[in-house]
Order: structure tokens, then C-alpha cells, then sequence
């Protein structure tokens, strides 16, 4: 990887960092209540590809819970085989605590996530699901099989988040996600998103947060 596309990425990650602390704004204090009763957050991150952003997310639920040295563990899975071994030699398996921040476990799994419910071994009531990048526009009964499971996998009052390259992707993720039992909390649109070379492309270009209908 280049350089500039290293720093571009290390941006782009920052930039995701105040996003989700943007559409996290409106309903803290439901998720800090769940997270103080958690001794360890959990997160599942699905289609994650190389998981670049697996530090932001323990961060980030660390932050809500307001103990940056408390224990996340985080699960990755992507159907790329290769990406999931890109993400677990970046990460590794367990780090810290080591002074600023806790315990972080990171689970990365090679995986369909159409068939979520097979994967009893990666348990259920988190505390976050997310998907950066969701590709509902490339094949939506696939994404519907996936954001069905992925509101499955959300405990009570935990929160699903999704990121979209594209507008039109996200008008029609937000649709389908509601139609499932999502209950859409907050989009906002990017304003520091970057530009990609594909015309109205641009990384995490919106961001928005739902937790289960009726939780
Ligand atoms: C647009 S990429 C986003 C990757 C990553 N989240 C990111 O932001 O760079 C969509 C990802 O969905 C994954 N994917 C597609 N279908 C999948 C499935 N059925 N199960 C798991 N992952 C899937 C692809 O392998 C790819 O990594």
C-alpha cells in the first residue's frame, strides 16, 4: 500500500470516529445504561473485509460505556478468506490492557453472513452490530438475508450501525433495514467524506444508527 493511500485510510478512519459519535449523540444515555452492566462490550462487525476500522469500533464502545480501559471483544466475519487473514495479521487475536486502553480481544471469522444463525459459536446479544460499507446494491436478497440476521444479533437496546459508499445504496439500505424491524434512530451524510474515483462514491459517505423495532 502506498503511503498516501495509508494516510488517506488512517483519515478516513478518524473522520468514521466522529460520525459514529454524531449518530450516537441523540440516544446515549439507553446505550451507556446497557454498556455500564456489561463487564465486557461486545461487537460484531459483519462483512468487514480487512476490519480496518477494529480499533475505532472498541474505542468507540469503550468511550460510550466511559471507561476507555474497559474490556471489548470484537467479531469479524467476511465470506473473502483472504481479507479476514489480512485482519487477523493486522490485529492479531488479544491486546492490552495497557495503560489508555483495555482488554481487547478481536475473533476474526472466514463466514457467510447469510447464514448468520449457523454460527452459534459467535453467540448473540451484542452490544454493536455494524457494516461499513454495506453492498445492498450489488445483490439485495443477499443483503436482506444479512440485515435480518444482523438485527437478530443485537441485544436489547444495543445498537445497529451501517456506513454506505453510495446515496442511492443507503436510501435503499435504510428502507430494507426498516422493513426487517429496524427502527432507523439517526442518518446523517458525511461532510469530510472522501471522494472515490467512481462519480457519487465516497467513503462512509452516510452514516446511520437503528436499534430493534420495539427494544
Ligand atoms: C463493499 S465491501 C466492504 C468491506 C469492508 N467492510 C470495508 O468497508 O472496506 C463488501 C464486503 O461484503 C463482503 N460480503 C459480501 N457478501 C458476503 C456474505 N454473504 N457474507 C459475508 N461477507 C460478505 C465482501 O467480501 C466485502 O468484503
Amino acid at each position: 500500500m502506498s503511503d498516501d493511500l495509508r494516510i488517506a485510510n488512517e483519515e478516513d478512519l478518524e473522520r468514521l470516529r466522529r460520525m459514529l459519535r454524531k449518530v450516537a449523540g441523540d440516544d446515549i444515555e439507553t446505550v451507556c445504561r446497557r454498556l455500564e452492566s456489561r463487564d465486557e462490550a461486545r461487537i460484531l462487525d459483519i462483512a468487514c473485509g480487512d476490519c480496518r476500522e477494529a480499533e475505532v469500533l472498541s474505542d468507540f464502545v469503550a468511550e460510550l460505556k466511559g471507561a476507555p480501559e474497559s474490556a471489548v471483544k470484537l467479531t469479524g466475519i467476511d465470506v473473502r478468506a483472504r481479507e479476514i487473514a489480512n485482519a487477523e495479521k493486522k490485529f492479531g487475536r488479544r491486546r492490552g490492557p495497557d495503560g489508555k486502553r483495555g482488554k481487547r480481544e478481536f475473533e476474526f471469522l472466514t463466514g457467510d453472513a447469510t447464514k448468520l444463525r449457523g454460527h452459534a459459536e459467535m453467540g448473540d446479544d451484542f452490544d454493536l452490530v455494524f457494516m461499513r460499507h454495506q453492498n445492498y446494491w450489488n445483490g439485495d436478497s443477499t443483503w436482506e438475508k444479512i440485515f435480518d440476521q444482523a438485527l437478530e444479533k443485537l441485544g436489547t437496546d444495543g445498537r445497529l450501525v451501517i456506513t454506505s459508499y453510495f446515496d442511492k445504496e443507503h436510501s435503499l439500505a435504510l428502507e430494507a433495514l426498516q422493513r426487517l424491524g429496524g427502527e432507523l434512530i439517526r442518518t446523517e451524510f458525511n461532510p469530510e467524506t472522501r471522494e472515490l474515483s467512481t462519480p457519487g462514491k465516497s467513503v462512509d459517505r452516510h452514516v446511520a444508527i437503528f436499534k430493534r423495532k420495539g427494544s
